[in-house]
């Protein structure tokens, strides 16, 4: 089995290959906007033409290409550099949201605690949702080391009482439905599996004369049915209605598919489930409560930081969307 640090590497490079431009899909339909924009052009604008930038923990590119945009905005050059430890794709993320890439050098399979860049390269380090899903210690000591002195990072960190926290916690109880009270998906592969041998329709069609069969077939219609059910009546559990949606076409199609084939189309949904409720336990694991948030900023300082009092961002001046902590590096 592999180790949980390569796991969610894969879990955030299956997220990123799907083509979304940043971790909040349902908050933001382009780019970041509102609050988060203004606070990064702030954050930018305090940099000189010509200053190297390196957005850790980039996705694919979002904080990245507003710092271009930033420039653009000044009339300055940024020389803006993204990494992440996952599988990233700025360049067709961008192309699809339609969004101008620039110049920025990103470099996927890096991890912000050992940068590979060499000391003192930067005038500015920026994370968004990032740092507080590694190493945070020593991610700070690696920020400090390959900033300049006097340096300036930024970090947009998850608060534990958000509405993305509120949005993962209530996801992660329609996956507990799921694998504890209505296992769809299992009882589907189950079936399946046991329909493999057929390789025809009508072989198919005579294995289902099974009252066994039978048996489970309307067990997974029962499940198709309660599933659609919760979906419809919970908040957020909309994409256990798209999970139902695929078995159920996965068994319409069986016929011109194959159960081959249909078993293998709900392994890749279990995968992505299973993905996507990793990156559910991630942020849930990487939120920071107000002490949390205190001890990030006592980690900031004994990286040789000075650092400023942490803000919350709100928007439209109710909804919380993180901390925010800026940081300078020491001479
Ligand atoms: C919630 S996403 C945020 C992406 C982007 N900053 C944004 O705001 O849209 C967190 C990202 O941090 C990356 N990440 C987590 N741990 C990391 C590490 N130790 N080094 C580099 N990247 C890391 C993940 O792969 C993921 O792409």
């Amino acid at each position: 089995m592999s180790d949980p640090k390569s796991q969610s590497a894969d879990a955030w490079s299956r997220y990123w290959a799907s083509g979304a431009l940043h971790s909040c899909p349902n908050a933001f339909a382009g780019n970041y906007d509102d609050e988060i924009r203004e606070h990064w052009m702030q954050f930018f604008s305090r940099l000189p033409d010509g200053a190297r930038l390196l957005d850790i923990g980039t996705g694919n590119g979002a904080v990245a290409f507003l710092a271009l945009d930033a420039g653009r905005l000044l009339g300055r050059t940024f020389h803006v550099e993204g990494i992440d430890a996952a599988a990233i794709d700025p360049a067709a993320a961008a192309r699809r949201h339609g969004i101008e890439a620039g110049t920025v050098a990103f470099h996927g399979g890096r991890s912000f605690e050992e940068t590979e860049f060499p000391s003192h390269r930067f005038d500015a380090v920026s994370s968004q949702f990032a740092v507080e899903y590694g190493n945070v210690a020593k991610g700070l000591g690696e920020a400090a080391r390959i900033l300049k002195p006097g340096g300036r990072a930024g970090f947009v960190i998850h608060h534990a009482q958000s509405e993305a926290l509120e949005v993962a916690r209530a996801e992660l109880r329609v996956f507990d439905f799921l694998r504890d009270d209505a296992p769809l998906l299992l009882e589907s592969c189950e079936l399946l599996k046991n329909l493999l041998p057929a390789g025809s329709a009508g072989e198919l069609a005579s294995l289902m004369q099974d009252s066994a069969l039978q048996a489970q077939d309307r067990k997974v219609h029962e499940l198709l049915r309660r599933v659609a059910e919760f979906a419809r009546t919970r908040p957020n559990a909309a994409f256990a209605e798209d999970i139902a949606k695929q078995v159920a076409l996965t068994f319409r199609r069986i016929t011109e598919t194959g159960p081959v084939s249909a078993l293998e189309r709900l392994v890749i949904l279990g995968e992505e489930m299973a993905a996507h409720r990793s990156r559910l336990l991630a942020i849930c694991e990487a939120a920071h409560d107000q002490q949390d948030i205190e001890g990030f900023c006592r980690l900031a300082n004994l990286a040789g930081f000075s650092v400023e009092a942490p803000r919350v961002l709100r928007r439209g001046g109710t909804d919380l969307l993180g901390w925010t902590v800026l940081v300078t590096r020491r001479e």
